[in-house]
């Protein structure tokens, strides 16, 4: 699909997620075929006050391309401005959060709340499609609750005010992540615009993919924890969008690869010990499924270093070949 002035065609994205789509993560997720990665969701009013930690997440190299930043707030000046720093600091792509359920965001008004309240929808866009050049989308939940499914009627607002794209997270927000995503909702919004609708919510494996795609004529898809631990969900969609052969899943040997570039890179950007933090998840995260999966994960609780952690990973997977 073609997203407003964006050359390239994107049709496979990597989904914002808080404490993970970082930059070392996100060259994974592009390396097996992911078109598009966003930034974690982040602090329009952080990012306008200067404040450095948030200036992190814009954090990103040329290979990381092209870059989608999620912005979260609800004062239209403050996202602006933020979105105004975002593409100065080489975003190409730049979404605003509607969907995030959690409390300290929802309260102040900001994230799913959003969806209550389209005037303040309305406002935010007004003030920042002017000053966005790239593509400018939206990521909206169902809608707040079961009784007030809105998703269509935000999303037709948000295209008459001129976004180029819309991220439908099947879910409503007081769902947060449990139940099931119904995906027939991203098909009524499909039905609603004219602009492209990327669809979102336990999309688990290529099968799904094209599920979501028959179901609701979506034009493109967005992966999140279908790729915690198991990058390879991005080739395998690929494939199948294209109409090629499923390739199988990878051998313990591509694994080991994949985890060592991925541990690399955590350790390169953050440091040894910021990044082994910051990669420990990870781990837990490729060895499920895995035999002995359960009993490596155990003991890796224990491990205080990178090095460690890698050694104790090679033992397992060398038991694992055995
Ligand atoms: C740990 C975690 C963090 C998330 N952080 C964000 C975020 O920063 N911004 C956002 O729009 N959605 C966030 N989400 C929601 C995902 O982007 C996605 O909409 C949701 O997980 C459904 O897709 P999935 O079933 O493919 O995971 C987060 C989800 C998870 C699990």
């Amino acid at each position: 699909m073609k997203v407003g002035p964006l050359e390239k065609e994107c049709r496979i994205f990597l989904a914002p997620m808080a404490g993970i789509t970082n930059l070392p993560f996100r060259a994974v997720a592009r390396e097996f075929g992911c078109d598009l990665a966003f930034t974690e969701m982040i602090s329009a009013m952080g990012l306008v006050r200067g404040a450095v930690k948030t200036h992190r997440y814009l954090d990103s190299t040329p290979e990381d391309r092209p870059l989608g930043v999620q912005l979260f707030g609800t004062d239209p000046g403050v996202m602006a401005e933020a979105a105004k720093i975002a593409t100065e600091n080489g975003a190409d792509w730049i979404d605003i959060n509607m969907g995030c359920p959690v409390r300290k965001v929802v309260k102040n008004g900001a994230g799913a709340a959003l969806m209550k309240t389209p005037d303040r929808i309305r406002d935010i866009l007004r003030a920042v499609r002017p000053v966005v050049r790239v593509p400018l989308t939206v990521k909206i939940r169902a809608g707040w609750s079961r009784g007030s499914i809105n998703a269509p009627e935000i999303a037709a607002m948000a295209q008459d005010l001129g976004v180029d794209a819309v991220v439908v997270h099947a879910r409503t927000a007081d769902q947060g992540f449990s139940g099931e995503a119904d995906w027939r909702i991203i098909g009524r919004v499909k039905e609603t615009l004219t602009i492209p609708v990327v669809g979102n919510g336990d999309i688990r494996n290529a099968s799904d993919a094209l599920k979501v795609m028959n179901i609701s004529g979506c034009d493109g898809i967005m992966v999140g924890r279908g790729a915690l631990g198991y990058p390879w969900i991005f080739r395998e969609i690929a494939a199948a969008l294209a109409g090629a052969p499923v390739p199988g899943t990878p051998t313990l040997e591509e694994r080991r690869h994949i985890i060592g570039v991925h541990l690399k890179r955590e350790v390169d950007y953050a440091g040894e010990k910021a990044g082994y933090l910051s990669f420990r998840k990870h781990l837990l995260w490729y060895t499920r499924g895995l035999r002995g999966g359960a009993r490596f994960r155990h003991a890796a609780s224990n491990l205080v270093s990178a090095g460690q952690m890698w050694e104790a990973f090679d033992l397992f997977l060398s038991e694992g070949d055995k």
